[in-house]
């Protein structure tokens, strides 16, 4: 007599696929402890849920590094010394280079001064794509440290984070995270029903789910209100919300949170998503940063696309673009806060 009992053909496959779901879930669920950081009132449930270990390398791989000395104000007007200085033209010719050996830390530390210049004997030449980028990329982020104080010094003078080439490049040419508009997502419905387009596909944008694959180009690029609930009954003046503005704007915050490693209840009472009064301060900082990624796209991103080369663009023939993920890589400030420039005020002015 078996110890086994009996077990029926179709029994039997179920309780192969439990043990290998069992199998699976175990390599897939954290262990416990979770670190819990309540944020909102008690009784809310407004917690963020950390795991030490998985924490602890995003730590570790959201570290600043170091200036490279201190500001010099020595030497003559860079616009007045060297033959093609066009946004730095008031820098001291000591600082101006200082800052270009910064850049090079920041963004090609490997490749070097000649990522930028083709011949470092001509170094005002303007004969690679590189050099035009970041020539832009200088006014873009002079434009975000003195404009968008809303978003990126938002916690004020003393807490303000700032950007650097480095928020997003990291050592990098290409930031870890960028974005191209998907080109099935915008293709005509192919099936019955509501799914269709960009949702026959799990979204890797959207954290896996069945939501859009594209939560990026209708509010990263285009303006679309991010709206689930309607101000009235019917469909009518300017309320948009529909059950495909609920699946964008869905994908869309899953995003989000993954960008900047928190869930849900960092900006919102999960009670009633859409009520400001019980949102916390960060949910309007997410708002401003929102309208800054769109003038970033539209004002800068975009317009270089024709300066990229072919192998730099994505399949729809679109330009790299940015997003939440592009500066935060996973944290809720980048770098965890750390000021890198407060060593590059002219960086901020
Ligand atoms: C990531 C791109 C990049 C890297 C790397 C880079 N530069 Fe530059 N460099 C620029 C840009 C952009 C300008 C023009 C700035 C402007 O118009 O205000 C420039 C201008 C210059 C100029 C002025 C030349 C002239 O006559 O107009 C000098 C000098 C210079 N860089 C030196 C260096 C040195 C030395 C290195 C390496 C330590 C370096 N750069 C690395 C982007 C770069
Ligand atoms: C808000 C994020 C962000 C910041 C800040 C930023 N960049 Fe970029 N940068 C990008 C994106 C996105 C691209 C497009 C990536 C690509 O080239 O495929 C890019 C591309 C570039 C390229 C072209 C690289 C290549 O190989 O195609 C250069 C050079 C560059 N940036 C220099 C700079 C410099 C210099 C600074 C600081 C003055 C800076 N960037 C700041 C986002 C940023
Ligand atoms: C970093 C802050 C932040 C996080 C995290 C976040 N949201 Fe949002 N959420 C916002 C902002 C800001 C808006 C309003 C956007 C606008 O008006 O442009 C919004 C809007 C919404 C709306 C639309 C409300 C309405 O008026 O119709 C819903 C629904 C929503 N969020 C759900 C979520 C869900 C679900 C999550 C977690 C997966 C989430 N949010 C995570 C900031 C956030
Ligand atoms: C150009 C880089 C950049 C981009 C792009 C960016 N952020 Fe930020 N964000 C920052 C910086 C820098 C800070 C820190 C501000 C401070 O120290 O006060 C910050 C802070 C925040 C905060 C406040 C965090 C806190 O705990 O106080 C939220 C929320 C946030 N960002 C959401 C977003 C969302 C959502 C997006 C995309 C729609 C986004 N950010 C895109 C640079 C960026």
């Amino acid at each position: 007599m078996s110890f086994i009992p009996y077990v029926p053909g179709p029994a039997r496959a179920l309780l192969a696929v439990a043990v290998l779901a069992g199998v699976g879930l175990l390599f897939t669920l954290e262990r416990p402890p979770v670190d819990v950081v309540q944020r909102g009132f008690r009784g809310l449930g407004m917690m963020q849920n950390y795991h030490p270990s998985t924490f602890a390398k995003t730590v570790e791989a959201n570290q600043p590094i170091g200036p490279i000395g201190s500001p010099l104000a020595v030497g003559g007007p860079a616009g007045s010394v060297y033959k093609n200085v066009q946004v730095l033209k008031d820098l001291p010719v000591a600082e101006f280079t200082r800052l270009m050996a910064s850049i090079t830390t920041w963004v090609a530390p490997t490749q070097g001064c000649t990522y930028c210049h083709v011949d470092t004997n001509n170094l005002a030449s303007d004969d690679l794509y590189t050099k035009k980028v970041a020539r832009r990329m200088l006014q873009m982020v002079l434009d975000i440290n003195k404009n968008y104080k809303t978003h990126v010094a938002s916690s004020g003078p003393t807490g303000a984070t700032g950007v650097t080439c480095y928020t997003c490049h990291r050592g990098n040419p290409v930031p870890a995270n960028i974005w191209f508009t998907d080109v099935d997502s915008q293709a005509p419905v192919k099936t019955l029903g509501y799914r269709g387009g960009g949702r026959n596909r799990p979204s890797v944008a959207a954290g896996l789910t069945s939501l859009e694959t594209d939560p990026y180009t209708p509010y990263f690029l285009g303006s679309d209100d991010i709206r689930v609930f309607p101000s009235t009954a019917l469909p009518e003046g300017t309320q948009t919300a529909s059950f495909k503005a609920a699946y964008w704007t869905y994908g869309v915050m899953i995003n989000m949170s993954k960008a900047l490693g928190v869930n849900c209840t960092y900006c919102h009472n999960t009670r009633q998503f859409s009520d400001w009064s019980q949102s916390t301060p960060q949910r309007a900082t997410a708002w401003y940063g929102i309208r800054m990624v769109r003038h970033l796209n539209n004002d800068y991103l975009v317009p270089l696309t024709s300066t990229f080369p072919d192998t730099r663009l994505g399949p729809g023939g679109d330009g790299p673009k940015v997003n939440c993920a592009t500066c935060h890589n996973g944290v809720y400030k980048p770098l965890f806060g750390a000021n890198m420039v407060q060593y590059y005020p002219e960086l901020t002015k």
